[in-house]
């Protein structure tokens, strides 16, 4: 069990696909070691300093894991022989009680629900076992949350440190329809080398995820404070420790260096904005606006940074609808944002080739299952024409 006396051990923080790169760049800024991107991964290693560290401070990762075992998978016994060789009567006091969360897949396991029962028996039998009671399963609030991730190559189970994933801040109820995830938002920003010290324009803003997240970065705020994690249940939490971590991040915070503006044509849209950015303690760093994009204007002028996820249309017609949009906003940010640098985060390569200027840089990214490219625009003064790189 991983406690403040434990020495330095392998540690897995998960993210989406194409945020891999930049959730390593956050991880080495805190110190952390041995840093080693995968597949919507990305390995590092130390104690329950790093853990707390991570789950307080990461903006692009979506859990924080303590692997414990991994190996090759065929069939439901070796998936039961790999859990049982974990020490879970170690992890767990009498009366606790554990969950078990799938990520992943795997051709072994087409049913998850099975795979996650297998893990938990293995578990419960062992604790039987070694201890003489049984956990028993809790879903909502478990004692210890164990994460098993499938794939068609190594299974690896552990120890997931979060809970609910990072993208929940703790500042917006959840549920509802589902606008970009925190972390993505995040992701997005780091990848156009927002630090906060340049003005931003998101002109599309929904329900303000991107202005929100640009707002603590630009604060220095660290996005896991204002919430609770799994491992502050383990046996071998440290609460002394941990509030420490969250007083020292606290003290890092300062003031926006720079204008964050949050636009939306639908009245809706901008007051969840308003609301949202309450919720999240930024509101005074962020100037909320009910304005139509294909009216851009920058509130500075000139330069800076335009970062915004445009609507893809789901049905055929509202796609066709949308070329027209999409068309117009390429024609406003080539005409009316001189100097700027713009960030598209497009979900249909049909529109974003409407767009109709060179894209300096296309970033693979997925938005839960949907394939989305990050695009980047180089805005010129004057009659010079985008950037013609590739
Ligand atoms: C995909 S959503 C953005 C979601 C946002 N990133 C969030 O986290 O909630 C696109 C947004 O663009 C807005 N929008 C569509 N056309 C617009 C226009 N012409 N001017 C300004 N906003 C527009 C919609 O109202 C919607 O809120």
């Amino acid at each position: 069990m991983i406690d403040a006396g434990s020495s330095p051990r392998p540690l897995v923080a998960t993210c989406s696909r194409g945020l891999e790169e930049v959730l390593a760049d956050e991880l080495r800024a805190l110190g952390a070691a041995d840093v080693a991107p995968g597949r919507g991964v990305v390995g590092f290693s130390g104690g329950l300093e790093a853990v707390y560290s991570a789950n307080l401070r990461l903006r692009t990762a979506a859990r924080v894991v303590v692997p414990l075992a991994s190996g090759r998978v065929a069939d439901r016994d070796q998936l039961y022989g790999l859990a049982s060789t974990v020490p879970w009567q170690d992890m767990l006091v009498r009366g606790q009680t554990i969950a078990v969360e799938v990520a992943g897949r795997s051709p072994a396991f087409a049913n998850t629900v099975f795979a996650a029962q297998v893990v938990k028996d293995a578990v419960v039998d062992r604790v039987r076992d070694r201890q003489g009671w049984r956990p028993s399963v809790d879903r909502g609030a478990p004692d210890l949350a164990i994460h098993l991730h499938l794939s068609d190559r190594l299974t690896a189970i552990g120890l997931d440190s979060t809970g609910e994933v990072l993208a929940h801040r703790g500042y917006r109820p959840r549920g509802g329809p589902a606008p970009l995830s925190e972390s993505l938002a995040a992701g997005v920003l780091l990848l156009a080398g927002y630090d906060g010290t340049e003005p931003l324009l998101d002109p599309l803003c929904g329900t303000g995820t991107i202005a929100v997240e640009a707002a603590l970065i630009a604060t220095r705020t660290a996005p896991g404070v204002r919430r609770r994690f799994a491992c502050e249940r383990w046996t071998g939490h440290d609460a002394g420790l941990l509030a420490e971590l969250r007083r020292a991040a606290d003290g890092e915070r300062r003031d926006a260096p720079a204008p964050i503006v949050a636009r939306d044509r639908d009245q809706r849209a901008v007051e969840a904005a308003v609301r949202n950015l309450e919720a999240a303690g930024m509101s005074r760093w962020v100037a909320v606006e009910r304005r139509d994009a294909l009216d851009l204007e920058l509130p500075w002028g000139s330069g800076g940074l335009i970062v915004g996820n445009p609507p893809y249309g789901k049905r055929l017609g509202e796609t066709e609808q949308l070329g027209g949009f999409y068309e117009r906003l390429g024609d406003q940010l080539k005409q009316r944002a001189a100097d700027a640098t713009a960030w598209l985060l497009v979900g249909n390569r049909e529109l974003a080739n409407r767009i109709g200027l060179r894209a300096a840089r296309r970033i693979p990214l997925f938005n839960g299952p949907i394939e989305c490219r990050l695009l980047k625009y180089e805005l010129y003064r004057g009659s010079r024409k985008p950037s013609q790189s590739s």
